[in-house]
């Protein structure tokens, strides 16, 4: 297969984990004999440097053009601290997903066995959970109508759903559920929220075409409160915008560490896989960042053209290397010679060579591999 693949790798460690995550697409095209074209666009903070705008026009025609959207993170402190900035590195983002309408952003949230524990939470609280979030992503408080009072002390955010909004993403949400474990549950606070309510109206009606499907709805604040107390309980979350935001850092915390979790946005058209953390200005450029969850985005990316085997060879590799230790601080601070560049290293060579990298993993940790 041909694919040309839009990368933007943006500000902060977006770059350097971008990176791997090309290295193991390529490794993939290699082993398989698929031709991965890629072509870089300015995107944030890096981007209004350099052009004045987060998204400028030649990144998204770049985006428009290709088969799919390979994204690094985006942010910088310097906007962060700084409420009357005009451009924001953010807007970028936003912009992109609502130009190329990726109205779904899927968030896989799993507990490796081997890195249980790793999370700060206790083991058999965490232990066999696998869900995924489908959270809403161009619509909401994120994209109602924000006014500023003229005296400056007022300010609102407009959170707005339709019936179509909320259909579109909820059939996605139900077949996701139907392949898996069969149950979704409607996060919202329709115990206070008028759209909260016709989520549930509308989840509610879509979910008489799903029967195999159990249907379930939290309020959010307890949703929030479950996450960490019973989470293998979930299977799909289906939630809005702002609610899937907050919720899916919380559910990074499962997993070990945010380094590890990747995310797809998918529209009618277009599709964009990114990391879910952010741009990480602390550690650019130091070789620590963990570039698990954009490795394992590229592997939502070959999903998504039905490259499952594919997709499977990347994961593989994945789970090789966290069994094997070959991961950065974060999951691994006993380590601190594995950089983000050895952990691409490591998944691209075993997902061609895995035998050599069994024979050398000891090695890894002496800087002494032959194939890294
Ligand atoms: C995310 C990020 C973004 C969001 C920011 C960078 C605008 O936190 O993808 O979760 O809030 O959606
Ligand atoms: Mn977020």
């Amino acid at each position: 297969m041909k694919l040309n693949i839009a990368v933007l790798p943006g500000d902060g460690i977006g770059p350097e984990v971008t990176t791997q995550a090309k290295k193991v697409l390529d490794a993939i095209a290699y082993k398989f004999n698929h031709t991965f074209i890629y072509q870089e666009g300015l995107v944030g903070a890096i981007a209004i440097d350099k052009t004045g705008e987060p998204l400028p026009k030649k990144t998204l025609d770049i985006c428009y053009t290709t088969d799919a959207v390979l994204f690094g993170a985006i942010g910088d402190p310097k906007y962060d601290n700084n409420p009357s900035a005009k451009v924001r590195p953010e807007q970028g983002l936003l912009k992109l997903r609502k130009s190329l309408g990726l109205f779904t952003n899927i968030r896989p949230v799993k507990a490796y066995d081997n890195l249980l524990d790793k999370s700060p939470l206790k083991k058999e609280i965490i232990k066999g959970t696998d869900f995924t979030i489908y959270r809403e992503l161009t619509g909401g408080i994120y994209f109602g109508e924000k006014k500023i009072s003229k005296d400056g002390k007022t300010a609102s955010d407009l959170c707005e759903y339709s019936e179509f909004e909320i259909e579109r993403i909820s059939h996605l949400a139900f077949k996701a559920a139907r392949n898996r474990k069969k149950k979704l549950t409607l996060v919202d606070k329709a115990n206070v929220l008028e759209s909260s309510r016709l989520w549930r109206k509308v989840v509610t009606k879509i979910a008489k075409q799903y029967p195999e499907v159990t249907l379930d709805f939290l309020f959010v604040d307890n949703a929030a409160m479950q996450i960490i107390l019973n989470p293998s309980q979930f299977d799909v979350i289906l939630t809005e915008n702002m609610f899937g935001d907050i919720i899916s850092d919380e559910g990074s915390v499962i997993g070990g560490s945010i380094g590890l979790l990747a995310s797809a946005s998918i529209g009618e058209k277009y599709a964009l896989f990114e990391p879910i953390h952010g741009s990480y200005p602390q550690a650019k450029g130091k070789g620590i960042a963990n570039p698990v969850a954009s490795i394992l985005s590229a592997a939502l990316l070959l999903e998504h053209f039905d490259l499952v085997e594919e997709a499977d060879a990347v994961r593989t590799g994945v789970e090789k290397s966290l069994t094997l230790k070959i991961s950065t601080p974060d999951i691994n601070p006993d380590f601190d010679n594995v950089t983000t560049e050895k952990v691409g290293d490591f998944v691209a060579d075993y997902i061609n060579y895995p035998e050599d990298s069994n024979m050398n993993f000891q090695n890894i940790h002496l800087g002494q591999s032959t194939i890294i």
